[in-house]
């Protein structure tokens, strides 16, 4: 009955997701703060406020909402003449916690990290741990060959109008998947699992991380709190300790905008799955300028 769960203990992070790669829209930041003399990413330099709101500002939306955190693996594909196999977030957090992915089959959260290759489905691993014909369709050649072409997906937008009939059922917002998931969880409108065996029970947050932090300088104009509450509904500690926010290097101090919008702290997620930057007030809720 040890209730903190040892964030110390397991690395299942790529600490390569700091230096991570870009995609379309960290590449379009990042032209723009080439363009003018801004500081590199992970300077410790801050940008002035307002040229940082609208660099952020002019940010191209994250592809459309059908698209919005769909992991895409090409490479063995190609090889192999196969269509690239498309992973949607979307549809798997509607059902499982990101933790069941993310700790317990140990993916790292860095697409194309793993490695995910069919011999590795074939055996069990990555998909291949649900797609077995019991929890999903099959990767096997038994499921037939339109089984395969449900991941390796030619066309699109079977997948897509699947996305827009599940949306249409919940919370809007104006960002990312254009669904607001926290509501959604909040309303008990995507019931997860948490483990593959079911649901386990989750072990108490402690007493300490019940309040909301205050980040940064905690000035007016930024007031950033950050819920360890919310946050453990979806995933264990070790998602965020120690690579993402090393408690005891004191990460805060660091934390810039730039920093979160090259993909490290809360850009990790917020930039690929979870809610995007573009969605200012979520984080900043005094935040006026933006308008
Ligand atoms: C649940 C999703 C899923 C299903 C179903 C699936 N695959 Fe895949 N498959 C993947 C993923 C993910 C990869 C890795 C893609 C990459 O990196 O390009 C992959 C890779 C491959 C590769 C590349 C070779 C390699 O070594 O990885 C081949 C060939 C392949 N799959 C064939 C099939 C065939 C044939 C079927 C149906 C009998 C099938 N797949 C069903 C997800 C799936
Ligand atoms: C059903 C399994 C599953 C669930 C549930 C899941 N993920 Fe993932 N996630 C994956 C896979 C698979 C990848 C791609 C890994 C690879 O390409 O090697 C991935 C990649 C990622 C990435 C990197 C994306 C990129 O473009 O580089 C992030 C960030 C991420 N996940 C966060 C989350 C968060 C946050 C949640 C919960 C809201 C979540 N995931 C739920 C399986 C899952
Ligand atoms: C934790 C379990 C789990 C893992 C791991 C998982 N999936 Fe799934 N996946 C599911 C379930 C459950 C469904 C819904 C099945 C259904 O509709 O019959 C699903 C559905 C899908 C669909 C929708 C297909 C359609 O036609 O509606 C795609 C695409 C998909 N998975 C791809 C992948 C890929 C690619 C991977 C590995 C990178 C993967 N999944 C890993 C459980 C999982
Ligand atoms: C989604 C990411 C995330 C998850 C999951 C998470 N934390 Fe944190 N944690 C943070 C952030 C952000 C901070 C504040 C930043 C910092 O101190 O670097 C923090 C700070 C802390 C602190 C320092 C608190 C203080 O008052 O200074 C402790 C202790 C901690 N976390 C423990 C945990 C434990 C135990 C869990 C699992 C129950 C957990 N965290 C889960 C992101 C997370
Ligand atoms: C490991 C992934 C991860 C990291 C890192 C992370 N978050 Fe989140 N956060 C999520 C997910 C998933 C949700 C659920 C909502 C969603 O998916 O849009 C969420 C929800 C939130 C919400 C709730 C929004 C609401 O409507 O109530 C806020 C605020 C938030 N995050 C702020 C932060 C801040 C600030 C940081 C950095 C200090 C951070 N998050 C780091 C994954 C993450
Ligand atoms: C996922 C949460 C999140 C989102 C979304 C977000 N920020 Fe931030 N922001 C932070 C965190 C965490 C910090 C660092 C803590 C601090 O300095 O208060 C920060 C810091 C800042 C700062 C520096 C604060 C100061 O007082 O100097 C500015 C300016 C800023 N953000 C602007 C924006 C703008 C503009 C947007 C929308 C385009 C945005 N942020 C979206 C989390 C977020």
């Amino acid at each position: 009955m040890q209730p903190s769960c040892a964030p110390y203990q397991k690395v299942r992070f790529h600490s390569a997701i700091r230096k991570s790669s870009m995609s379309t829209i960290l590449a379009t930041a990042f032209l723009l703060l080439s363009m003018s003399n801004f500081a590199a990413p992970g300077a410790v330099m801050a940008m002035e406020r307002d040229d940082l709101g609208r660099v952020l500002k002019i940010m191209p939306p994250n592809g459309t909402p059908e698209k919005y955190g769909n992991v895409i693996l090409r490479k063995r594909s190609k090889k192999a003449g196969m269509p690239p196999a498309v992973f949607p977030h979307w549809l798997h957090r509607a059902r499982y916690t990101c933790s069941v992915c993310h700790v317990e089959l140990e993916l790292a959260m860095r697409g194309g990290s793993n490695g995910i290759s069919r011999t590795g489905c074939l055996s069990g691993k990555y998909c291949g741990a649900c797609h077995d014909g019991k929890t999903a369709f099959t990767v096997k050649e038994d499921g037939g060959k339109k089984e395969c072409y449900r991941c390796h997906l030619q066309d699109a937008s079977q997948l897509d109008n699947k996305f827009r009939q599940f949306a249409a059922e919940l919370p809007a917002s104006g960002y990312g998947n254009n669904i607001d998931w926290q509501a959604a969880l909040n309303q008990g409108k995507i019931p997860q699992k948490n483990s593959l065996s079911g649901n386990k029970a989750l072990p108490p947050l402690p007493n300490m991380l019940k309040k909301p932090l205050l980040l940064g300088s905690g000035s007016g104009r930024s007031a950033v709190t950050f819920s360890h509450e919310e946050h453990n509904a979806e995933m264990d500690c070790t998602m965020c300790h120690p690579d993402i926010f090393n408690i005891k290097e004191k990460g805060t101090l660091f934390f810039s905008m730039e920093t979160n919008i090259y993909g490290q702290y809360c850009g990790a997620c917020h930039m690929r799955v979870a809610f995007p930057m573009n969605d200012c007030r979520r984080c900043h809720p005094s935040m006026s300028y933006m308008e």
